[in-house]
């Protein structure tokens, strides 16, 4: 089987990690961790980094940083995990939902104006696929109505929106380091603020709400979100080859935009002018000309000994916030497009050029 992604662990990996098992500093103290954070903020241009235990909780710490009151809404794309949603609904918020671009599949700015309300709080950006989200336009109504912008970068790390990278681009911004993702520290997040009282809440909230004075004396409920220090030196080790990543998820890109370009029946990913796209998963999206959907194909693949992965599945869709009255009778149709027709193909960084090619050619064989 050819997997959809592998990670890819070096000598210096393994090296940083057995030097913080060494130090003795193996929970959530140490060198590493505060590495980490600097290098991270400092890479994406934003002042504070608190690294937490994964992409899930650095969406949680973000929000609660909002300080929600019942029912005060947040705008963010329907076409994305369920992490952003869910920290939303938590916190007693509500997600109001925006349809996705046909052709970049980020969420559609120009829908984002008519959704304001005199409840919103936040507009939430979610970079999908490794393309940044259209900024200007979600920074300008922002500043109209006074929202915090958040971006979930989990999956763009590297991306660039006229030349400034994801993640440093709003108030505040989450990633994951999940072993499929451009950097990994195994399971690991980081939330990145511009405000350093935002910047001191968010390390409270990842540690229990101790306090500096007085220890065992909570003012607040927190939680057990921190990453350990071996973690973070998995990190530290993958930041140093940030860029040599970044390029080969570009080639591999490249070596299938040039294998399936012209190919009837699917579209490949995008790369909008003033985008630099990392390409965390390579998608295609189906023609319904075809006749087959993205289920139709993986099966297909599958049986080629081809991984693949469905699309999002919109959130106005999902069962569990169905059973809660939300989005009722609300449609996105380009989001349920891309749910139906869309699959991401194999690309991890330890792919080779040979299985590359058998991929394009297996999807060109199992096209009508
Ligand atoms: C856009 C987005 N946000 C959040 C997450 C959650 O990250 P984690 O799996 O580290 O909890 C993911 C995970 O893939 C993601 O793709």
């Amino acid at each position: 089987m050819i997997p959809v992604a592998e990670p890819e662990i070096t000598e210096q990996d393994i090296f940083l990690v057995n030097e913080a098992l060494k130090s003795g500093w193996i929970s959530s103290a140490g060198k590493y961790l505060d590495l980490f954070e600097e290098k991270w903020s400092a890479y994406c241009g934003m002042p504070y980094g608190i690294a937490v235990s994964n992409g899930s909780v650095a969406l949680d710490v973000a929000i609660e940083l909002l300080d929600l009151q019942a029912g005060d809404e947040v705008i963010m794309p329907s076409f994305t995990i369920i992490s952003p949603a869910q920290s939303v609904v938590r916190a007693g918020g509500v997600p109001v939902l925006v349809d996705s671009d046909p052709a970049t599949w980020q969420m559609d700015v120009t829908q984002l104006e008519s959704k304001v309300t005199s409840r919103t709080k936040a507009i939430l950006v979610v970079h999908i696929y490794g393309h940044p989200a259209e900024m200007d336009t979600v920074l300008d109504v922002a500043r109209k109505f006074n929202l915090t912008v958040v971006e979930d970068a989990a999956e763009a790390h590297g991306a660039e929106y006229k030349g400034r990278k994801c993640g440093g681009l709003g108030d505040i911004s989450t990633f994951s380091f999940y072993a499929n993702k451009l950097i990994t520290t195994g399971e690991g997040g980081m939330v990145l603020v511009r405000s350093p009282e935002m910047a001191e809440r968010a390390r409270s909230l990842r540690n229990l709400c101790f306090q500096k004075k007085q220890r065992f004396l909570h003012d607040e409920l927190g939680y057990n979100f921190r990453l350990t220090n071996p973690q973070a030196a998995m990190g530290v080790s993958q930041i140093k080859r940030i860029e040599t990543i970044v390029d080969r998820k570009r080639n591999i890109a490249a070596s299938y935009n040039e294998l399936l370009a012209g190919v009837e029946g699917i579209s490949l990913p995008k790369e909008e002018l003033w985008a630099k796209n990392v390409f965390w998963v390579y998608g295609i999206v189906l023609d319904e000309k075809t006749g087959i959907d993205a289920a139709d194909l993986s099966e297909m693949l599958r049986n080629r000994g081809i991984e693949t992965r469905p699309f999002f599945l919109g959130m106005h869709l999902q069962p569990v916030f169905q059973k809660m009255g939300l989005f009722r009778d609300e449609c996105y149709p380009v989001a349920e497009f891309l749910g139906r027709q869309g699959l991401y193909i194999p690309s991890g960084l330890t792919i080779t050029e040979r299985q590359i090619l058998q991929v394009a050619d297996s999807i060109k064989d199992c096209l009508p």
